[in-house]
């Protein structure tokens, strides 16, 4: 365990910082009690590490207003929230085939049971949405721009605010789904004009797992799809209509908010912007160590630019889950295997027919060393390709 290389990044950043775990099993000692019911201090203690992440947040995103920063479980539930807050049958919108299945499936549902029409853009070769695709599509009935920041297959980062500015223009809410950007590039909602921000705590916002959230500019409604306790005005009927409650049900996740808090004033110490340089430098040796190994082909990674450190390929032969099982078995090397939920990404690709791509994922905590030897176990691996296809059953 301890020798593991881990290149799973990508799904979540492990290990997580010293004071993360620190601050969850203190916070939750100390002050694990039901915020913002009652008005005894270690209530109001747990309630105040809540608004505090809020503030924390807000400023990280550049957004506007503290109470807009709701809290949920991960990317999926904000992102469903979001996006069934905004529709509504007879609703046009506009998402593209870089997307997670947290994305695409709520949209595939109303679609299938709504009366929402929904367009996919698809990514140049490069692996880029051009922006002009997108304005191309605005329909007089599209209410929404769903777009993944920085995708979780080839690493590709999108130009938010040309697409800000056009629907900004049209008064089309731009929802993005920065679960793979938030903790490693500038989010700035106010300068790129983002309308919705979703984000997941247990990423590269190096918190844990079960919390996530949305960021919402003033101005835009997102409508309640659910409703419960707010510990707010519970005599009222219906569930709240302002921000937070709005948005958030039941007990909230505060060891989750705690250790978030902690991992996302961990990485503002560390300085974002030089772990990011740091990955960068680690993706191009390993793209560049890669690219000289026979029959190992690349998704998308021809420049670096606007990119982060998430690369996807194959070994032409050898399905991408054989490779994923040697990388482990002999190499204890993880890293994730398959469509990584984002079907329509493969379909674009090709790689599809081959059940999907290996992802290599880097993080704060990679080194040099890992990536020299995972380029030396996928050469290793692809030496092996005719052997393998000699003794497989014809
Ligand atoms: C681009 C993207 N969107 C959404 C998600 C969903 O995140 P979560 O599992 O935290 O809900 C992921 C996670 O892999 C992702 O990479």
């Amino acid at each position: 365990m301890n020798d593991m290389i881990y290149l799973d990044n990508g799904a979540t950043t492990f290990p997580k910082p010293e004071v993360v775990y620190q601050q969850m099993d203190s916070f939750y000692r100390h002050y694990g009690v039901n915020p913002g019911r009652s008005g005894y201090d270690m209530c109001l203690a747990a309630g105040s590490i809540i608004e505090d992440t809020r503030k924390l947040l807000t400023r990280f995103f550049n957004g506007t207003d503290p109470n807009r920063l709701v809290f949920g479980y991960n990317a999926t539930d904000a992102l469903n929230l979001a996006i069934y807050g905004l529709l509504l049958p007879g609703d046009h919108a506009i998402a593209t085939t870089l997307e997670h299945n947290s994305v695409l499936r709520p949209l595939y549902h109303l679609s299938r049971d709504s009366r929402v029409e929904v367009d996919h853009v698809p990514f140049d070769e490069r692996g880029f949405i051009s922006p002009d695709e997108i304005t191309r599509r605005f329909r007089k009935n599209t209410r929404l721009v769903a777009i993944n920041h920085a995708s979780n297959v080839i690493g590709t980062v999108q130009d938010l605010a040309a697409i800000g500015g056009s629907c900004r223009e049209r008064g089309i809410v731009l929802l993005v789904d920065c679960s793979q950007s938030a903790g490693k590039i500038p989010i700035d909602m106010q300068g790129m004009n983002l309308d919705v921000v979703a984000f997941t705590g247990h990423k590269s916002l190096m918190g844990p797992m079960g919390i996530g959230g949305l960021c919402v500019r003033e101005g835009v409604e997102i409508r309640h799809t659910r409703a419960g306790g707010t510990g707010v005005r519970s005599a009222q009927r219906a569930h709240l209509d302002e921000y937070p409650y709005r948005l958030e049900y039941g007990t909230p996740n505060l060891p989750g908010i705690a250790g978030l808090n902690a991992g996302v004033k961990w990485l503002q110490e560390q300085g974002m912007e030089d772990i990011e340089r740091r990955e960068m430098r680690l993706l191009e040796i390993l793209r560049d160590g890669l690219r000289q190994i026979d029959h190992v082909v690349l998704h998308c990674q021809d420049q670096l630019a606007n990119h982060i450190g998430v690369l996807s390929f194959n070994i032409q032969g050898i399905e991408a889950s054989e490779v994923g099982t040697m990388l482990d078995v002999d190499h204890s090397i993880a890293c994730r295997t398959g469509l990584h939920c984002a079907p329509l990404v493969h379909e674009q690709l090709g790689t599809d027919k081959v059940h999907g791509s290996v992802r290599f994922g880097i993080g704060p905590f990679t080194t040099e060393s890992d990536i020299t030897k995972a380029v030396a176990a996928v050469e290793e691996i692809a030496a092996l390709r005719a052997t393998m296809a000699a003794a497989r059953p014809r």
